[in-house]
């Protein structure tokens, strides 16, 4: 097993927050001071974004910034929350500025400081051929953290009426979408081998 393999494991086996616990103290706190402590964009998300881009990273370097950048890519949220706008409205120049305080908490350089920032900022988009190693490792850290069990259960929680999985729309079936019961897709795609009775 070749040298960087093994730098690559052993970065794998410690947790993005133990690395960098002054930054990881700073994003928390700024998370509290907005009382943003539950629901999708919470601090403890922000860690486990982190820690995911650890473990999927394909080189060290790269590891070490888009874990980073997973603690901090939840500063547009804080800020949308703090102004009350939609997402897009908030102003980068705002989530430069946050993003760059919590760097401070890091030895980062400059040029390194930008991949961070750079992957925050871009990181909800699609994917781009474009797009660097740092940004990728972050888009995907963040939708596997999006798939874990508790996020879908809080999406029950929270849309108790929606489906998690809409088979008709899974099944590039035109009609599908999101405002149906459960029921209702799996009795339009024959997945239901009987009609539930009545409030069922
Ligand atoms: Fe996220």
């Amino acid at each position: 097993m070749g040298d960087k393999m093994v730098d690559k494991l052993e970065l794998v086996n410690q947790k993005a927050i133990e690395m960098f616990p002054e930054l990881w103290k700073a994003v928390y706190l700024r998370h509290l001071k907005s009382n943003i402590l539950t629901g999708g964009h919470d601090p403890f998300h922000a860690a486990r974004v982190g820690q995911y881009a650890f473990e999927i990273a394909e080189a060290l370097e790269v590891a070490r910034l888009a874990g980073v950048a997973g603690l901090c890519h939840n500063a547009d949220r804080i800020l949308q929350h703090d102004l009350k706008v939609s997402r897009k409205d908030v102003p980068e120049e705002m989530v430069i500025v946050l993003v760059n305080e919590w760097l401070d908490f890091t030895d980062l350089s400059e040029e390194k400081r930008r991949l961070v920032v750079s992957a925050v900022l871009l990181h909800s988009l699609p994917n781009d051929p474009n797009d660097g190693l740092v940004l990728v490792t972050l888009k995907d850290a963040d939708r596997l953290a999006n798939l874990e069990p508790d996020v879908i259960m809080r999406a029950a929680q929270f849309y108790p009426d929606f489906p998690v999985v809409d088979p008709v729309y899974w099944l590039s079936e035109s009609s599908g979408y999101f405002s149906r019961t459960a029921i209702e897709c799996w009795l339009d795609v024959g997945l239901l081998p009987f009609t539930p009775p009545e409030g069922g």
